[in-house]
Parts: structure tokens; C-alpha cells; sequence
């Protein structure tokens, strides 16, 4: 994991036979995954599309260890093996930032307050001992590279910022503590068009100088093909395209939707995809 090298083939997340099932023998049953298999490796950036209900957030929760997958399953972050492991024990291994601003900071508490919590996930120590002069520095410096004038604010309650700093913030509080793979789901989607793309900027920045291994689920086609190294479309629990960057960088929206209804043997009719795709496109 951390501090150790490796290789750009080295499988950071490894997922065996990962299947979910809600409400099981419940009228309302649902298999959200459906026997996934599936690699992430060092320094991937992958990024994720599919119709609502594909399973999207679904297996980054299972990766998040909100939940665990059904028996027999299995989830791998480097060689340990996570699948009991529950969610705040993985956090050292797993980054992550939702949709909802709110969701990934507190409200209530300070900028640096924020990141001292982001810094001590998955380490034992008090929050108050963390804000110390050296902590500041570094809080600074990271904040410093977005831009945003956020290194300033560091007594600011998070509350107060808008949705595209939040957003930012969250994203350095995923990533401040170095974790092995960074989750991301439609996390701009709450945000308008102009800020979304202040913080896509961002992200690819914050990927690249981190060398991340990333995984981020969008819902904008323009944005799956031009940001990240490989893409990967879902249907029904499964994974229907996986694209690399060599081919991606050959493709259009329009491949993509050919690319999908020929694997899914059905037609793309997502339309908040195709809409917000037109909206892009204007
Ligand atoms: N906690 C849950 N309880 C019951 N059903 C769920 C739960 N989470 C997701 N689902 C169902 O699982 C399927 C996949 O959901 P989700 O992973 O959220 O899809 P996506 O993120 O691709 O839109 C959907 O049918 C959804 O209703
Ligand atoms: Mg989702």
C-alpha cells in the first residue's frame, strides 16, 4: 500500500465473483451486482457510466465497505483481503467523495477541523492534537493548489462555502491521507455546469499529481471519454464495455451508445445521459 512501490500493472482493487442482492426473498428483491469480476490497477483512472440502476453505486459502496457483498464474493485492495472488513477500518485504503456536498464534510466544523478528521481516518489520535503548526502548513499547501483562496479561510465553517468548494475540499480530504484508491460518485453532479468543470479540472489535476488509482462514476459521456484511462459502461449489475486509453481516445459519444446497446443487446434509453449529453454539446 502506501510508501511501497509498484508496478503500473499491479492490481490495486480486485473484485471475485461480487454479487448483491437487496430485500432477498422480498417481493422487493433486486440483484444490484451480478457475479463481477474485475481488476483496477495502479494508477488506472477509470471511469464508470450506465443507465440509473446499473449497480454504479452500488459496487463503490461494496468497495467503500458500506456494505458487504453476498457469500462467496470477494474484494481485494492491494494483497489484503477486505471483503469482512467493515467501512471505517478500510478507510485508510479508500478516498471517497459523493454527489452531495454535505455528505462528505461537516457542515459545522472548520476547514481545518475538516482535513484534521480527513488526515486521522484510520489512525487512532485526538482531533485536537492534529491542528498543529505543521499540520496548518501542509493544509495550506494543499488547499493553495485549487486555487480557490481556501488557504486562507482555514477558520471558515464549512458550511459557508459554496457547493464547488465543498466539493474541492472533499476532494483533498479524500486524498490528504494517501489512500491506495480514490472513489468517486458523481461527485459534480449536484453542482452547475461551470463549477462542475472547475472541479473535474481538479480532479484530474489532483489524480495526476497524486498518482491516484481512481474510479469515478459520472453521468456525462463527454466526461467519461475525455477524463480518465479507461472506461467501463454498466447495465444490470454487470460490466458490459471496458474500454482502455488507447481506444478511448479514438472514440465519440455516438461510438460509446453502439458500443453499449451492442453489448447489452438493447438500446441506450437513459435520457438524463443522452440530455445531459445534448446539454454539453450546446
Ligand atoms: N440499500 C438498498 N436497498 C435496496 N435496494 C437498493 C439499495 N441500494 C441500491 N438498491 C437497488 O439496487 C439497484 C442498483 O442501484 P445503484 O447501485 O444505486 O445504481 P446506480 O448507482 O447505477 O444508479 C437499483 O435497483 C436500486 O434500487
Ligand atoms: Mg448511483
Amino acid at each position: 500500500m502506501i510508501g511501497i512501490h509498484m508496478n503500473q500493472t499491479d492490481s490495486i482493487l480486485k473484485l471475485r465473483n461480487v454479487t448483491k442482492t437487496f430485500a432477498r426473498q422480498t417481493v422487493d428483491e433486486v440483484i444490484a451486482l451480478s457475479d463481477i469480476t474485475f481488476d483496477v490497477h495502479n494508477q488506472d483512472f477509470v471511469t464508470i457510466i450506465g443507465s440509473n440502476g446499473a449497480g454504479k453505486s452500488t459496487m463503490l459502496n461494496i468497495v467503500a465497505g458500506l456494505y458487504p457483498p453476498d457469500r462467496g464474493g470477494k474484494i481485494y485492495i492491494g494483497e489484503n483481503d477486505v471483503t469482512r472488513l467493515i467501512g471505517y477500518k478500510r478507510a485508510g485504503f479508500v478516498g471517497r467523495v459523493w454527489q452531495q456536498p454535505d455528505l462528505g464534510t461537516a457542515g459545522h466544523l472548520t476547514i481545518e477541523e475538516n482535513l484534521s478528521l480527513a488526515i486521522l481516518r484510520g489512525k487512532r489520535r485526538g482531533l485536537r492534537r492534529a491542528v498543529s503548526k505543521a499540520r496548518k502548513e501542509l493544509f495550506r499547501k494543499e488547499l493553495s493548489l485549487l486555487n480557490l483562496g481556501l488557504e486562507d479561510r482555514l477558520k471558515t465553517p464549512v458550511n459557508t462555502l459554496s457547493g464547488g468548494q465543498r466539493q474541492a475540499l472533499s476532494l483533498v480530504m479524500a486524498t490528504i491521507s494517501k489512500p491506495s484508491i480514490l472513489l468517486l460518485d458523481e461527485h459534480v453532479g449536484a453542482l452547475d455546469p461551470n463549477t462542475a468543470k472547475t472541479v473535474l479540472e481538479l480532479t484530474d489535476k489532483i489524480v495526476e499529481r497524486e498518482q491516484m488509482t481512481t474510479v469515478m462514476v459520472t453521468h456525462n459521456m463527454e466526461v467519461a471519454l475525455h477524463l480518465g484511462t479507461r472506461l467501463i459502461m454498466m447495465n444490470k449489475g454487470k460490466i458490459v464495455v471496458d474500454i482502455d486509453a488507447e481506444r478511448k481516445r479514438r472514440l465519440k459519444v455516438s461510438d460509446l451508445v453502439s458500443a453499449f446497446e451492442q453489448a447489452a443487446g438493447e438500446s441506450f434509453d437513459d435520457d438524463s445521459i443522452l440530455l445531459s449529453h445534448a446539454e454539453h454539446m450546446k
